[in-house]
C-alpha cells in the first residue's frame, strides 16, 4: 500500500516547480495510524498556498486507492535535506564567449535524452544566457526557506540570477562580496530535489566568482570549453591549472566552433584551421568530449529559446563521451520514480 501511495505521489506536482513532491525529495514518510493513512512531507521552499494545493491533490490521488482517512502533514525540512544530487559538474573556460553556456545547454539536453534527471544552475551573474536558451522567463517561486527552480519545456529545473531580476535586460553590477553571497545562497537555498546531474554554467575566466562556486558546491569535476583560435593553449592551461588548484578533476574538454557547418549543403569549413581538440585533450590529460561546429540552426534555436529541440549527432556523442569520461566508479544508479 505504502509503495502504491508513493508512486501516486509522483503525479502530485508542486505548484510553481513543475515537478512532483517525490522528484523534489519532499516525501518524508507514509504510514498508517489509527486507521488513517498519514503522509508526511517536508516543507522546504513551500508557501502556504502551495501546501494547501499539494494536500488537496494528494487527497484526490490517494482516495482513488483507499477508503481510509488521509492525513497530510508538513514537517520542517531544509533544501539541503531535500536535495539529493548524484553529480555536480561545472562548465568552465578561460575566456568569455567561447560557448560555455551553449555547451552546458547541450550537455543538459544530451543527458536528459539519455534518461537522466538534469538541473542547470546559471552561475554567470553578469551575463546569464541559460534562461534565454531554454526559453524561460518566469520568476522562480519560493518561501523564506528556499527557492524553486523554473522548469524548461522538457522538465529540466533551471535557476538563474537573471530570473530573479525585475527585467531581464537589467545589468547585474555588483561588487565581489555581494556576488559571493548570492552564489553561496544559490548553493544553499535552491530546492533541486533528486537529480542525477546538476550542471553549473560558470562565468568566464578565473575570477572570484569561479572560485566561490568551486568552494560553495560539491563539484565532482569540470568540463573545459575552448575554441580553436590563437593562444588557445595558454588559455586552456590557465583554466586547467585553476581546476587543479581547487582540486577538481577535469572530466573532459570540448572544442566549440571547431568548424563551420553549412546546413543547406551539409559541408564543413575549418574556419580556424584544423581543430586542436586532441592537442588540448593532451594538455588537460582528459578526453576530448566533442567538437561542436558553428551551426547557424543551433544559434537560431538558442535565440528562440528552443535549444532542447536541437537534433544532431553532436548532442548524442557529447553525452555518450561525457558519461564514459565520468566513469563507472563515480556513476550512481539513475533515480527511479520511487
Ligand atoms: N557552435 C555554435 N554554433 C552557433 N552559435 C554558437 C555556437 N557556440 C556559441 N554560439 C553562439 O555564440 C554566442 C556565445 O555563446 P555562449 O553564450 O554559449 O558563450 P559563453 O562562453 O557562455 O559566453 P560568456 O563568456 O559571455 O558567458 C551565443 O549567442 C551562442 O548562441
Ligand atoms: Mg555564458
Amino acid at each position: 500500500m505504502e509503495e502504491r501511495i508513493a508512486q501516486l505521489l509522483d503525479s502530485v506536482i508542486v505548484p510553481g516547480a513543475g515537478r512532483s513532491v517525490l522528484q523534489l525529495g519532499l516525501l518524508r514518510s507514509i504510514d498508517q495510524v489509527d486507521g488513517q493513512v498519514r503522509i508526511v512531507l517536508g516543507d522546504a521552499a513551500l508557501i502556504d498556498d502551495a501546501k494547501q494545493s499539494i494536500e488537496e491533490s494528494i487527497r484526490m490521488a490517494v482516495s482513488s486507492i483507499t477508503g481510509q482517512d488521509i492525513l497530510v502533514q508538513f514537517a520542517h525540512m531544509t533544501t539541503g535535506e531535500a536535495n539529493d544530487i548524484a553529480h555536480t559538474v561545472a562548465v568552465m573556460s578561460g575566456k568569455g564567449g567561447v560557448g560555455k553556456s551553449l555547451v552546458t545547454g547541450l550537455l543538459a539536453v544530451a543527458l536528459g535524452r539519455a534518461g537522466y534527471r538534469v538541473g542547470i544552475l546559471d552561475a554567470d551573474l553578469t551575463g546569464p544566457s541559460i534562461p534565454r536558451m531554454f526559453g524561460i522567463q518566469e520568476r522562480p517561486c519560493g518561501s523564506s526557506s528556499g527557492m524553486l527552480p523554473v522548469v524548461s519545456a522538457t522538465g529540466k529545473p533551471v535557476m538563474s540570477m537573471n530570473l530573479l531580476l525585475e527585467r531581464s535586460d537589467q545589468p547585474v553590477i555588483w561588487r565581489g562580496p555581494l556576488i559571493d553571497k548570492a552564489l553561496r545562497q544559490f548553493g544553499q537555498d535552491v530546492l533541486w530535489g533528486r537529480l542525477d546531474f546538476l550542471l553549473i554554467d560558470l562565468p568566464p575566466g578565473t575570477a572570484d566568482a569561479v572560485l566561490t562556486v568551486m568552494q560553495a558546491f560539491p563539484i565532482d569535476g569540470v568540463v573545459v570549453v575552448f575554441t580553436p583560435q590563437d593562444l588557445v593553449e595558454m588559455i586552456v592551461r590557465k583554466t586547467i591549472n585553476m581546476a587543479e588548484m581547487m582540486q577538481k578533476r577535469v572530466i573532459g574538454v570540448v572544442e566549440n566552433m571547431s568548424y563551420l557547418y553549412i546546413p543547406e549543403t551539409g559541408k564543413r569549413m575549418e574556419l580556424f584551421g584544423p581543430g586542436r581538440g586532441d592537442e588540448m585533450a593532451q594538455v588537460a590529460n582528459a578526453p576530448l568530449l566533442g567538437r561542436i561546429p558553428i551551426d547557424p540552426s543551433l544559434a537560431a534555436l538558442c535565440d528562440q529559446g528552443a535549444v532542447e529541440d536541437y537534433d544532431s549527432d553532436i548532442v548524442t556523442t557529447l553525452g555518450r563521451n561525457f558519461l564514459a569520461a565520468l566513469g563507472d566508479g563515480s556513476r550512481r544508479e539513475k533515480h527511479l520514480p520511487v
